[in-house]
């Protein structure tokens, strides 16, 4: 047992855990951050994507004790003043989820992927890139349709501001 610190959503935080545990145990169980979600136990799902200093990662194949000192950004840190992330309005907007149960990794992996890509982001590219996630409800279709929407609306919004 140690105690295991680092900033999550903006606010410093501590808490023993034991040596093997998973980052998104830690999230989920150590701090009642449940959006994160666990799909496998395989590393393949990316339900349990997070954003570790600012790129993202399946917080189901890091250790606690591995982000220690880091930044974590969950997808209950995404919205800001009360209004949407403009991926999660994206994804609101185009129907890109069913259940919901992959869209907290889908949505941080997207925001991500966008950060990455920027104006240049393709349907291609968002299909590759989405290989580590899976959604078994909505046929990838609209969840693409959102990230493009997203993307687009992003580059639109920082050429307004410049
Ligand atoms: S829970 Fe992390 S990839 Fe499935
Ligand atoms: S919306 Fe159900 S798993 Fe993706």
């Amino acid at each position: 047992m140690a105690k295991v610190k680092m900033t999550v959503n903006g606010r410093q935080v501590g808490s023993d855990c034991e040596d093997r545990t998973l980052l998104v145990h830690f999230l989920r169980e150590n701090l009642a951050l449940t959006g994160t979600h666990v799909g496998c136990d395989t590393t393949q799902c990316g339900a349990c994507v997070v954003h570790m200093d600012g790129r993202s990662v399946k917080s189901c194949t890091i250790l606690a004790a591995q982000a220690a000192g880091s930044t974590i950004l969950t997808i209950e840190g995404l919205a800001a003043n009360g209004e949407l992330h403009p991926v999660q309005a994206a994804f609101k907007a185009n129907h890109g989820l069913q259940c919901g149960f992959c869209t907290p990794g889908m949505v941080m992996t997207a925001v991500d992927m966008i950060r990455r890509h920027g104006a240049n982001l393709d349907e291609a590219t968002v299909r590759s890139e989405l290989d580590g996630n899976i959604c078994r409800c909505t046929g990838y279709h609209n969840i693409v349709k959102s990230i493009l929407a997203a993307a687009a609306e992003m580059a639109g919004a920082q050429q307004a501001a410049e």
